[in-house]
């Protein structure tokens, strides 16, 4: 599930690939490999962990002007060296990464191929396959056609003949992939940003098509064979909106982005006369519907909570929040006239997608909030709704958040408009104001640093409580700071500890309380008081105008309603300095993927 690349050109693809694979770095893997295919053989080159890892096992001879490389992140067969990708088939002639899962491997295993695996992945059953098929006199091109009819679940596959050096043979099934084309070469990506090196003209591949990579020619067809034409788009993508820079950490850069992010959303969204426009067609969608219902996972679920709240309280529509892997299973009673909105930073993740899918078949209507346009869920949906914030390479998700929210709040803002209903603020200014203290918030890194080193740097844990808005932003801040520090952290209504959580508090567990909101500002006051009276080491995050003297941190003032989008600023830089400081990973932690494309 996390990235393929692939050349086929006149210059030596190695570095390329090599190259390719190191931008696909922030998708999360945990081993990699490229296939090289040169003087009618094909070599492998594979390794457990990083990249870099993989760069040394390649030896200096290694030649080719065709080949393919993969980032794996495992979910059949624990990451190795043998279950890393490329995989061959039992003679050699075939070589194939993947990403995705093949739910029906065992099956197809049992029924066709007689050989023993060499791994326990469920990918090499596929190359066995094409072997098997070519063995039973099918052409390679039928092979591959009849090996992904009879494959179950999500793929992406490049796949190499050692007898015919002219083609990579690509197909594609829920998981993303473009062929990227040029006049000297022509290029395969799991995303544009990895062969931008080469092109920046791309062609997206649908669902259930094959493409036949030369050289000089792509050719994309169905399964059935039948030829289909499809003229390529340019990737807007800025080779430096892909680098650190000075920065030490993408992470790091991406939340030092946010004002610009917040600035530039005002710009996209503006009408001359100061007021906000959106799609003419969004408008009508979002003003019909009888019910709004949000489906996201991860950080943009939590995005989805605060614009609940937004869409409500501002346009006066009734939304639903639902995670989106459970959406499916447990299905509310829908209305009779639901809109759906996915919001997803990637516009890939697989849940959402099942979701879509389905809705879609029952005649539904999709609004996608994403910051990729050309992505999945924003091709396939009816509306798609850019949050402009710029590729977003950290795991942690940090602008793309700001950027979701910032969108959300637009759009509850153009719909109570078409609604007549009064606005309770001036958008474009707040959103100003917004992006003014996010600057302020970003420009105190090394209060925010030591708040890290005197309550982080050694705890096994950590709790964040809120009320109102101020618990959706610990929801945010306890995910941010578990996945790159490994900390267990929680997010708690301040209400909810007493029915259960705080049997957890023990002398110095560190409790962070955000206080933001004016109406419940004593009560979650009076919560820290009674986690302290446990033993716990509050931290007290509030706002101008509701602080107290022994608050750790005060925020500059800003919309209540708006709140979320600078509170989550120093929960976003304390988690860093706590990764930081515990000697983690921070752009890319443990055993996660920027874009989880399997279910
Ligand atoms: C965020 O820090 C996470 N890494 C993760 O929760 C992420 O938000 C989630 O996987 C959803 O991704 P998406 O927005 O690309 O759909
Ligand atoms: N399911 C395959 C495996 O476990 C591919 C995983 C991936 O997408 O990286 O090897």
């Amino acid at each position: 599930m996390c990235g393929i690349v692939g050349y086929i050109g006149n210059e030596e693809a190695k570095e390329i690939l090599l190259r390719g694979l190191e931008k696909l770095e922030y998708r999360g893997y945990d081993s990699a490999g490229i296939a090289l295919r040169n003087n009618e053989d094909v070599q492998v080159y594979k390794e457990k962990g990083r990249i870099a890892t993989l760069r040394d096992a390649v030896d200096e001879s290694a030649q080719g002007t065709v080949g393919i490389g993969h980032t794996r992140w495992a979910t059949h067969g624990v990451p190795s060296k043998l279950n890393a990708h490329p995989h061959q088939s039992t003679t050699s002639r075939f070589t194939l990464v993947h990403n995705g899962v093949i739910e029906n491997y065992e099956e197809l295993k049992r029924d066709y191929v007689e050989v023993e695996l060499q791994s326990d992945t469920d990918t090499e059953v596929i190359v066995q396959l094409v072997e098997h098929f070519v063995a039973q006199n099918q052409q390679v091109e039928e092979a591959f056609r009849t090996t992904l009819s009879l494959l179950k679940g999500s793929y992406a596959i490049a796949l190499l003949d050692k007898e015919d050096a002219d083609v990579v043979y690509v197909g594609k099934n829920k998981s993303p992939l473009l062929i990227g084309v040029s006049d000297t070469a022509n290029v395969i990506a799991s995303d544009a940003m990895a062969m931008l090196q080469v092109t920046n003209q791309f062609v997206e591949i649908m669902d259930e098509e094959i493409v036949l990579v030369r050289r000089d020619e792509v050719t994309i067809k169905t399964l059935d064979g039948t030829v289909v034409a499809r003229s390529p788009y340019t990737a807007e993508l800025d080779a430096s909106d892909i680098e650190k820079g000075t920065y030490p950490h993408f992470m790091l850069k991406e939340i030092d982005e946010q004002p610009f992010v917040i600035r530039n959303i005002i710009q996209k969204y503006q009408n001359e006369d100061g007021t906000v426009r959106l799609d003419d067609n969004i408008r009508q969608a979002m003003s019909e519907a009888d019910r709004i219902y949000i489906i996201a996972a991860g950080t943009s679920y939590h995005a989805g909570l605060v614009g609940k709240q937004l869409i409500e309280r501002i346009a006066e529509r009734p939304v639903e929040v639902h995670i989106a892997s459970e959406f499916l299973y447990n299905m509310p009673l829908l209305s009779e006239n639901p809109l759906f909105i996915f919001i997803s930073q990637s516009g890939e993740t697989a849940d959402l997608r099942g979701v879509l899918v389905e809705i879609k078949e029952k005649g539904y209507q999709a609004l996608t909030i994403t910051n990729v346009p050309g992505s999945t869920l924003s091709r396939e949906a009816d509306f798609t709704l850019h949050t402009y914030a710029g590729p977003e390479i950290a795991v942690a998700s940090t602008k793309a958040y700001t950027a979701q929210m910032a969108v959300l709040t637009l759009l509850a803002v153009d719909t109570a408009r078409a609604r007549g209903i009064e606005l309770p603020f001036d958008p474009l200014q707040e959103l100003a104001i917004v992006a003014n203290a996010m600057e302020t918030l970003c420009g105190q890194k090394d209060q925010l640093e030591q708040i890290a080193r005197d309550y982080l740097l050694t705890t096994p844990n950590c709790f964040f409580i809120g009320r109102a808005a101020d618990y959706f932003v610990c929801l945010e801040g306890a995910l941010k700071l578990k996945e790159i520090s490994y900390i267990q952290a929680e997010g708690f209504a301040g209400g909810e500890l007493k029915h259960g959580t705080i049997a957890l508090i023990e002398d110095g567990t560190p409790v962070v309380a955000v206080a933001t909101q004016a109406h419940v500002n004593l009560s979650i006051r009076g919560n820290v008081k009674e986690v302290a009276a446990r033993g716990a080491n509050p931290c007290i995050i509030s706002m101008e105008g509701l602080d107290q003297e022994g608050d750790a941190f005060v925020l500059p003032s800003v919309h209540p309603m708006l709140s979320a989008l600078a509170t989550v600023i120093p929960l976003q830089l304390i988690s860093y300095y706590a990764a930081l400081h515990r000697g983690c990973d921070v752009d890319k932690p443990r055993n996660l993927a920027k874009s989880v494309t399997v279910e």
